[in-house]
């Protein structure tokens, strides 16, 4: 008999008007990595709630076994009595207090009349020990990178004895160096017996850490299998349902003379009088695709936000859109001049959560949508229609709340809002984090068309494979400067690499 930690038995969850899960079932054995695959909206994330009590029993059907034994988890209490814990891509630490107080925020030994520091600190160093991370346990959590505080998260995981880890999208905001800490914990883990469900996007991960992977379609089990048995294309092809031969699908296009964007000697000093950008000085071309490489921190963000009059912070040095020198104070200066910038960060800068699709799709693009002065409800609801059905986008309907679909839905409707706006020069920062393969094949083809059209496209990306397979022409930026630039043909993982850590001008 199998030795399993999680069987979940016809998992049927519905919301109003979507049934998310449709009859699922999904068995985990004792101390595997079980990577659940599927494309956006496939129902990974609501499985998994549905796992850690999130959605409490009685509010889907089926059964949960853990250790085979039958449970019904009424609350994420009782799921994490049960030995789950689910580490979300949302970080739910505590920016404000320590290390060692966040590891130990709702244990005893935080509770207690008289806190006993000393013994808080040499806790904390021994699980900070443990996941191999060499950090002072007094070190205020929102001074660690984003890759540091996940791992804080599975330590903290870890202190209330987890048996059943659960990783959603846990690399998607990670550096590389993080990341390879996070998989290296993970086989530890492993090898202490910890059982783990990792999801990503990211295929590659899925085949070096992962001995299992189930891949779910549309709420419903596709198919799990051992990991000797596939290969990433395999892979993609369970998840979308059809064969996809080629990720990225660039076309040679002919290039325009004409300088859409001109920055010239760009400095940027934030309010605490540091440099944030040095001298930053590039062109870009009517109908090119220009990719900006660099490690997490490297200001790629923030001059690309400052362009876009969306950073604090004292900027020199001129910019010419279309030939003109612009002054750009806020965003809606920006708009007004013809840029269109896609954040990182969907739910800070993207999107109304509370909204529906529609509105949220035409924002950027209201005076497109004015007849006589008013708002033209069906050419908005239209124009909505045409955008998302070309993105493939999962929803229920266009009046479904933002805030209810899946992560990588919203990002497709951010995309959506900023193609409207039919801009000159579209800036798009980490465009396809989080989204399944599928869709972004659809999103790098929107790119090529647009830029075919004579847009002038910027893709801020930390996946080089992205920025190799769809880019005209590659800067490489480090500690606020351009340290490399390379043509489509000279460009390799290698050079990049060299020019985003070393800083040396090629
Ligand atoms: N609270 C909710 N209310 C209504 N519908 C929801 C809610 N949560 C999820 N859904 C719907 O359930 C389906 C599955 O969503 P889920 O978040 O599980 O997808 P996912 O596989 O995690 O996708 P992604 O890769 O984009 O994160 C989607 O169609 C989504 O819109
Ligand atoms: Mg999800």
């Amino acid at each position: 008999m199998e030795n399993y930690a999680l069987q979940m038995k016809a998992i049927t969850k519905e919301f109003p008007g979507v049934r998310a899960l449709d009859n699922v079932t999904f068995s985990v054995r004792k101390g595997e990595i079980h990577a659940l695959c599927g494309e956006n909206g496939a129902g990974k994330s609501t499985l998994m709630k549905v796992l850690s009590g999130v959605y409490p029993h009685g509010t889907y059907d089926g059964q949960i076994l853990i250790n085979g034994q039958k449970v019904e988890l009424k609350s994420i209490k009782e799921s994490q009595n049960a030995g789950v814990s689910i580490i979300y891509q949302e970080l739910a630490l505590v920016e404000e207090m320590s290390v060692a107080e966040n590891l130990f925020l709702s244990h005893d030994l935080m509770r207690a009349r008289i806190i006993d520091w000393n013994k808080i600190y040499s806790e904390a160093q021994k699980w900070l020990d443990h996941i191999g991370l060499d950090i002072d346990p007094q070190t205020k959590v929102g001074h660690l990178t984003v890759g540091k505080q996940q791992l804080i998260e599975i330590a903290k995981a870890l202190t209330q004895k987890t048996e059943i880890l659960i990783l959603d999208e846990p690399t998607a905001a990670l550096t590389e160096s993080d990341v390879d800490i996070l998989i290296k914990l993970l086989n530890d883990l492993r090898a202490e017996g910890v059982t783990c469900i990792y999801i990503s996007h990211k295929l590659g991960e899925v085949m070096t850490l992962a001995d299992t992977v189930t891949i779910i379609r549309d709420g419903q089990t596709v198919s799990t299998d051992r990991i000797e048995d596939l290969s990433e294309e395999m892979i993609i092809t369970k998840m979308v349902g059809r064969e996809l031969t080629e990720l990225f699908p660039y076309e040679e296009r002919p290039i325009s003379s004409e300088n859409i964007l001109d920055v010239k000697n760009y400095t940027v000093i934030d309010p605490l009088g540091k440099k944030i950008i040095n001298d930053v000085s590039f062109t870009l071309k009517k109908g090119e695709i220009l990719g900006f490489s660099g490690l997490m921190g490297a200001g790629r963000t923030e001059l690309f936000m400052s362009l876009f009059g969306g950073l604090r912070g004292n900027p020199t040095g001129t910019v010419l859109i279309d030939g003109k020198a612009t002054m750009i104070k806020n965003p809606a200066d920006a708009i007004r001049e013809g840029l269109a910038y896609v954040s990182e960060d969907r739910k800070r800068y993207g999107l109304v959560l509370g909204m529906d699709i529609t509105k949220n799709t035409t924002l950027a693009a209201l005076n497109k949508m004015m007849k006589l002065k008013v708002i033209d409800n069906a050419l908005e609801v239209k124009t909505a229609g045409d955008i998302t059905y070309k993105m493939n986008l999962k929803a229920p309907n266009l009046e479904a709340l933002v805030g209810q679909l899946s992560g990588g839905n919203q990002q497709k409707v951010v995309l959506s809002k900023w193609l409207l706006n039919d801009p000159k020069v579209l800036i798009l920062d980490e465009p396809t984090r989080g989204i399944d393969v599928g869709a972004k094949y659809e999103i790098y083809k929107i790119i090529n068309e647009l830029a075919s059209q004579g847009v002038g496209i910027v893709i801020v990306s930390s996946e080089l494979p992205e920025v190799l397979g769809m880019s005209d022409r590659i800067l490489v930026m480090a500690e606020g400067k351009i340290t490399g630039e390379f043509s489509r043909e000279e460009a390799t993982q290698e050079k990049i690499m060299t020019c985003a850590t070393g800083g040396e001008k090629s």
